[in-house]
């Protein structure tokens, strides 16, 4: 490392430290042009309790304050009197976040997060800028090792220096990426999924809505693979990249959730026949396919075929079943007519062509055998195959929208939880628009809420089986806060909304609250970054990806002058509409 240290030797004074709470610091400026040079944001260095010590704080707050110094014995004298009156103050607050030491011991030029000492009041203060600042930068680059480097973008205040996050932390603990539409996230999670392509064995499954990421996927020359959830298009002839979600992967809370109407009385029958159907009905299964082994420990909730038409059967069955009366007529069975209202939801769903990635998946997802390739699909990296997948979303209609993604998280999870702890490989869900399948429990129905529950799960439990959330979303005031106060690392790009800045603001670590009031004000692909993924939190640019997202935004204006609304196009809409497909075939 170099030897060149930072040196305020030469540097304006800023001001002098004259208030000091638990780790907040106020200086006053005793440089007033050069406290017109300062920003939120910007990073201050106090002189430490030695010479080679600075602590290093971040400016949260700005004020300019006037001072009234009428003294009693004041001149009489209508000029001074002005110019009293006009007394300025200059008052800077920073929040400290870390020790830089110019030597410590044999080595130069260390950082360190948190202040070491309290400083002292009258201690001398001065603004990071210029060649300081890039030493300081670039001390903070050399404390993350090679191998767990992971280049975001630049730093604001000096874009020569890279802006290096440590790609072990960002996932370790989940991440947020916040920012309002249009403010750079699907640019950096395709950033982001670019700098893991360049490992050998990544391991990310990201949760398109929008069908966004589609230039990233190989068949666009990009890095990823592709699948889409079956659409009711998709369903007769299914592509090798269409994804289906059999009945029987769903718990029985989740198939609960959508099938039994809590306020029918004879809800608790209803659920009562269905658990114990669909629990004889997977035991007929592990007999029939020679799995005796299973069988005397699996659950009502183990992952294993069933049929549907047999569990109908016998739901109907209970439904009409009459049995001999104490007269020589027959009377209803215990569940005569208390099952109708639930098979009939469950025929109703069973047509809707909507669900067909559950009730109409091809014959060979009914064998024993075809689970495991469905998460070697999503999870494996053997043979060449890529460790990126993307899952598109975009035609899956927004009522079923959670029980996909809740099953699909959830199976990630459970199989991570139930492999050989040695040889599971950590596994990153990259949650794009999250506050849609994720939201804050108050406004979730009762299958949005099964959803809601399997990210809180992972968000609490993740790590511990190598399973990390990245979540992504333009409302964070939508989001579970159980999911987002389970992160550690943020990424918040521009923030416009009143609401979301203040869930993050809380979400922040009490001190670094102040850093929010930048939210407003960054440009697009500028970021806050905070978090145990980087020393110091630091507003940085974002670099563009190479291969970039669809964002697919419309230029309304040159279009309207330039391009008429076809009329056909509008009818093949409108078929397609009807189809509840886009393509055509
Ligand atoms: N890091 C960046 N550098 C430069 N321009 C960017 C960057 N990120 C986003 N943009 C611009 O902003 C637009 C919207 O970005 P996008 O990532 O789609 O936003 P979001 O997903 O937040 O709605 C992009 O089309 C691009 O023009
Ligand atoms: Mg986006």
């Amino acid at each position: 490392m170099t030897d060149v240290v930072i040196d305020f030797g030469s540097e304006p004074l800023l001001g002098k430290v004259a208030r000091v709470d638990t780790n907040r610091v106020t200086i006053v400026g005793s440089d007033a042009a050069l406290v017109t040079r300062v920003s939120v944001g910007d990073l201050v260095a106090v002189q430490g309790a030695l010479s080679t010590e600075y602590l290093i704080g971040i400016v949260d707050r700005v004020i300019r304050d006037t001072e009234e110094r009428l003294s009693l014995d004041q001149e009489d004298d209508e000029e001074d009197f002005a110019q009293a009156l006009t007394a300025e103050r200059d008052l800077l607050r920073l929040v400290l976040v870390g020790t830089y030491r110019t030597v410590e011991g044999s080595a130069h030029n260390t950082f360190k997060r948190g202040a070491d000492s309290f400083p002292k009041l009258d201690r001398s203060c001065f603004l990071i800028e210029g060649g300081n600042l890039q030493l300081l930068m670039s001390t903070l680059s050399a404390g993350v090792p090679m191998e767990e480097r992971l280049i975001l973008g630049s730093f604001v205040a000096d874009s020569t220096a890279s802006a290096i996050a440590d790609g072990n932390r960002l996932f370790q603990r989940h991440g947020a990426l916040l920012g309002s539409t249009g403010s750079g996230k699907s640019w950096t999670v395709a950033l982001i999924l670019e700098r893991a392509s360049k490992l050998r064995f990544p391991n990310l499954i990201v949760f398109d809505l929008h069908g966004e990421y589609a230039p990233l996927t190989d068949e666009a020359g990009g890095f990823a693979q592709s699948f889409r959830v079956a659409g009711p298009g998709d369903l007769a002839a299914p592509g090798p990249d269409v994804l289906f979600l059999p009945h029987w992967l769903l718990n029985h809370e989740e198939m609960l959730a959508m099938l039994l109407d809590r306020s029918d009385n004879n809800a608790p029958n209803q659920a009562a026949r269905f658990l114990t159907h669909v629990r004889t009905l997977k035991g007929a299964t592990l007999t029939t396919t020679g799995h005796s082994e299973v069988a005397t420990t699996f659950t009502v909730d183990s992952p294993i075929p069933y049929s549907m038409d047999d569990l109908l059967d016998a739901l109907r069955a209970d439904d009409t079943e009459r049995v001999p009366g104490a007269t020589s007529k027959d009377v209803g069975g215990t569940y005569y007519g208390k099952l109708t209202r639930f098979v009939q939801r469950l025929e109703a769903k069973r047509l809707d062509r909507r669900y067909g990635f559950m009730f109409e998946a091809p014959a060979g997802s009914m064998q024993y055998d075809w689970l495991p390739t469905l998460l070697g699909r999503l999870l494996g990296s053997e043979n060449g195959q890529r460790g990126i997948k993307i899952i598109d979303f975009s035609e899956v209609p927004s009522d079923v929208l959670p029980v996909v993604v809740g099953v699909l998280g959830r199976l990630v999870f459970d199989l991570q939880f139930w492999m050989a702890p040695d040889a599971r490989t950590p596994i990153s869900l990259v949650c794009d628009e999250a506050h849609l399948y994720m939201p804050v429990r108050d406004s979730a129905d009762a299958v949005a809420t099964r959803g809601v529950e399997v990210f809180e799960r992972i968000a609490k439990e993740g790590r511990k089986y190598g399973v990390s959330l990245l979540i992504v979303s333009q409302r964070p005031a939508d989001v579970s806060r159980t999911v987002l106060s389970q992160c550690n690392n943020f990424i918040v790009l521009r923030l416009t909304n009143d609401q979301d800045q203040s869930v993050v603001q809380h979400l922040m670590p009490e001190s670094m609250g102040g850093l929010t009031a930048i939210l407003p004000l960054l440009d697009v692909g500028e970021a806050l970054v905070l978090g145990d993924a980087v020393v110091l939190p630091t507003r940085i640019q974002v670099d563009p990806p190479q291969i970039k997202p669809d964002s697919a935004t419309r230029q309304f204006w040159t279009e309207w002058a330039a391009t008429e609304a076809p009329s056909a196009a509008i009818a093949l809409g409108v078929e397609a509409m009807r189809r509840q497909s886009r393509s055509s075939t």
